[in-house]
């Protein structure tokens, strides 16, 4: 019986092999490669399985890593074995939910069937440990960029209590500053207190113009995005200018993901400028579950930069409260499974460098791809099959994808708003519409973001 099961995890799992290609290698080769595989009759900790976990699962599972156990020895992994084989045969982790074989990014988080194969049998054969070699080897750990020393450092104005009753929480946070002169910064890392607990920040930032915000720390500066809309929270966090009227906001200025390290790019490309005043909003702040009462106190880490980027980004904000609108009409009836698109036609060259994705907890399936007028050539962008909320990765393209002209983007989601799926927040399930500007989390959002800077002959060979 035990030799079925394991059996048949494993075959499922070979079969499944076309969502986790072979690092740097085309699907062709891939489908070889698992025709190939040629497991070790016994499978050892030591030998076999330490390479895998130590290169592609303690750079988060540390001691001090951004998730919530160790993997850095034997005793750690044997620990966990039952949710390892869950974790693994479900591709669950590494966290990696877009599709290799559609398209290929940067720092991909994957592991090759083979590396998969191997932990499994590995757990199947009671993961035997084999010889203790004299010297063991070393755990990667997550390495921060060498960014040098911030210029400025911005701190939460307190601690945040996180009350440990075992769920997901969602806060807003304002981060104001003031500093003697407008600047211009090379890079932003969010640096999270509580490293276990914090799993996202989305970070957005308002620059006051001159003479519009007396004090940008009046008002409150933290508050509970379940509870209350944005629109609400904005105004008694007092972020409007002083006359009522709205500053730009600055969508996505920075990003935190376990694991995943701020974005550096190519010689005089860049981005953002901070007026002497202006608040950063960090618009989800997602705690992960506990189940003991803790605490986080988080900062915000500026690099500055000598001189204006010649390139600078523009963002291309796609579907809800972007440039192109969702179609059919965003709302997502009880109980269904429901399909929507939004599409753009490319009025000059792009180099486009970035792409996010993103929805809430109804999501489902997610693909973006760019097509030519005469429908003969499709880029592929981004394929999600199984949407995570908890991975909002900002995909960096490995070289700049130029998406010609004339082409249109379309982007395609399916939002599952039956009881079948777990994250639904609402039990009976409940009509969502899209509420305008006034988000909750428990709303939901249709949005794909790109980031580029315009076409300049080359740009193709940049690496990112
Ligand atoms: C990018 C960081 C990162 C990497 C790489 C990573 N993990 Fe995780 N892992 C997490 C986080 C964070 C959690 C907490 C749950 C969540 O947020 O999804 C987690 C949770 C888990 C869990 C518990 C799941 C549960 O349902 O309780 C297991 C088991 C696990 N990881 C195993 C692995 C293994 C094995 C690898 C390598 C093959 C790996 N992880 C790679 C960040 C990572």
């Amino acid at each position: 019986m035990f030799y079925r099961i394991s059996f048949f995890v494993v075959v499922s799992a070979l079969f499944s092999a076309c969502a986790d290609a072979d690092k740097g290698e085309t699907s062709s080769q891939d489908e070889n490669a698992v025709a190939q595989i040629n497991l070790p009759d016994t499978v050892f900790y030591w030998q076999h399985i330490a390479p895998v976990l130590f290169e592609n699962c303690t750079p988060c599972h540390n001691k001090n890593g951004a998730a919530p156990f160790p993997l850095t020895d034997y005793i750690d992994a044997k620990k966990r074995t039952k949710t390892i084989r869950e974790v693994i045969a479900e591709g669950i982790m590494p966290p990696w939910p877009a599709d290799t074989l559609y398209s290929r990014f940067k720092d991909e988080k994957t592991i090759t069937q083979e590396e998969k194969s191997l932990i499994l049998k590995w757990i199947d054969q009671d993961v035997p440990e084999g010889i203790v070699p004299n010297k063991k080897p070393t755990p990667q750990l997550f390495a921060v960029k060498a960014l040098g020393k911030p210029d400025l450092i911005l701190e939460f104005p307190d601690t945040i209590f996180i009350p440990g009753d075992n769920r997901d929480k969602f806060r807003l946070a304002k981060i104001p500053f003031e500093m003697a002169r407008d600047t211009i910064i090379r890079a932003i890392s969010f640096v999270p207190g509580n490293r276990q607990l914090v799993h996202h920040v989305n970070g957005h930032l308002i620059n006051y113009p001159e003479g519009k915000k007396k004090d940008p720390f009046a008002g409150e500066w933290i508050k509970d995005a379940e509870e209350v809309n944005s629109l609400t929270a904005y105004r008694e966090m007092k972020i409007p200018n002083d006359d009522g009227t709205y500053p730009p906001l600055l969508v996505s200025a920075f990003n935190y993901l376990p694991g995943v390290e701020p974005p550096t790019y190519p010689e005089g490309m860049g981005t953002v400028f901070l007026n002497k005043k202006g608040t950063f909003i960090l618009n989800t702040l997602h705690y992960g579950p506990t189940a003991i009462d803790t605490f986080d106190l988080s900062r915000i880490e500026i690099y500055f930069a000598e001189k204006r980027p010649e390139r600078p980004f523009k963002e291309l904000q796609m579907g809800t409260l972007g440039e192109t609108p969702v179609v059919p009409k965003f709302i997502i009836e009880a109980g269904t499974v429901a399909e929507f698109s939004t599409r753009y036609r490319v009025p000059q060259d792009m180099s486009v460098l970035t792409i996010n994705p993103h929805m809430h907890l109804l999501g489902q399936d997610f693909i973006a791809f760019a097509v030519s007028e005469n429908k003969k050539d499709t880029i592929p962008l981004i394929h999600i099959p199984k949407w995570d909320f908890r991975w909002q990765y900002f995909y960096t393209f490995k070289h700049i994808l130029k998406i010609p002209k004339g082409y249109e983007i379309v982007v395609n989601a399916t939002f599952d708003n039956t009881i079948n799926n777990p994250y639904n927040p609402y039990a009976p399930p409940k009509t969502i519409t899209e509420s305008g500007k006034h988000m909750k989390t428990t709303d939901e959002m249709f949005q794909f973001f790109i980031t580029y800077v315009p076409y300049r002959t080359g740009d193709e060979n940049i690496e990112l």
